[in-house]
């Protein structure tokens, strides 16, 4: 089945960075959020991105306005029931993602294909009681979606293989490189990147640097573009700890996933990294102005 027709689900940090990479790419592209006002927001956000590019010359203005002329925000969940693809982003919740996708079986096409972009929620946990959990996969974008190059395409056990090719050819549309992975706790990047943050936090928790300097040294010494802290600032603070907690428990609270203290004091606080505008730095728009 060609697909044409993309509805993104969730318009926070992952479905707005979605949502544009799609119309980008040529797909009619629609956008939801149970929040009021957020999926519009989103839009609007949008708009500033493919402006961005086309000063930066990366983009013609033509072209931007064709690819924010194929997004769309959609007010109810029946409004993407033609969409060829689903993607969801919303809140990393085991139940929350399984109620919304036990709704979209009974609205969205019987051959439309159901993705969840989790970062690390088992795929076969969330499709459990699908009733076409053939159609099911994790379609697994990194941030941010628009620039980061992979696409893990996660499997789980009842996702056929009509299901993982389609989409590996999706993610090739997009311009992304997919890899196959199977239905792991964290997955491979989420996996390999916990003891990156782990060791960090625990440098932190001991006073043996500040966040700056371990941030400075991993970039400057390690050759990685981002530092743990700016890295946990730019995904999310809430979005981390899920990840880790998930890990953790499928782990058996192995001390090596052991989340840190840190990071739970601060998302309780509400200060969850560049979306709430403070995390381990504080941030004016998208640049962050010194420590938090
Ligand atoms: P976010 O917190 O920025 O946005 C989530 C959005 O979903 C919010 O706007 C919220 O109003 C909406 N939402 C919540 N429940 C909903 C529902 N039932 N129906 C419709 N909308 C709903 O979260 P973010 O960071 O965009 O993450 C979304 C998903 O993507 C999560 O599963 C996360 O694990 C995953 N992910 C996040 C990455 C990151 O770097 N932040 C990277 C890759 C995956």
């Amino acid at each position: 089945m060609p697909i044409a027709n993309i509805a993104v689900i969730g318009a926070g940090t992952m479905g707005q960075g979605i949502a544009q990479l799609c119309a980008q790419q040529g797909y009619t592209t629609w956008l939801y959020d149970v929040q009021d006002g957020a999926a519009e927001r989103a839009r609007q956000r949008i708009a500033q991105a493919l402006d961005r590019r086309v000063a930066k010359g990366r983009m013609t203005t033509g072209d931007a306005d064709a690819a924010l002329s194929r997004v769309s925000v959609a007010d109810s969940l029946a409004e993407l029931s033609e969409a060829d693809l689903v993607v969801e982003a919303i809140v990393e919740d085991l139940a929350v993602k399984r109620a919304l996708f036990a709704e979209l079986e009974t609205l969205c096409r019987a051959d439309a294909l159901l993705c969840t972009n989790t970062s690390s929620l088992s795929v076969g946990e969330i499709a459990a009681e699908l009733h076409t959990p053939q159609r099911f996969a994790g379609l697994h974008f990194f941030n941010p979606p628009t620039a980061m190059k992979l696409v893990e395409v996660v499997s789980a056990d009842a996702t056929a293989q009509t299901t993982q090719r389609a989409l590996h050819d999706f993610a090739r549309s997009l311009g992304k490189t997919p890899v196959a992975v199977s239905d792991s706790p964290g997955f491979i990047v989420n996996r390999c990147a916990r003891p990156f943050y782990s060791e960090a936090l625990w440098l932190l928790e001991h006073g043996a640097a500040a966040a700056a300097t371990i941030d400075a040294c991993l970039k400057s010494g390690g050759g990685f573009p981002l530092g743990p802290f700016e890295l946990i600032d730019l995904v999310g603070l809430d979005i981390n700890l899920r990840a880790t907690e998930t890990v953790w428990q499928a782990f058996d609270h192995h001390p090596r996933f052991r989340p840190s203290p840190l990071v739970a004091d601060k998302v309780a606080a509400g200060q969850l990294g560049r979306k709430s505008g403070v995390g381990f730095y504080r941030y004016d728009s998208d640049d962050h102005t010194g420590a938090a």
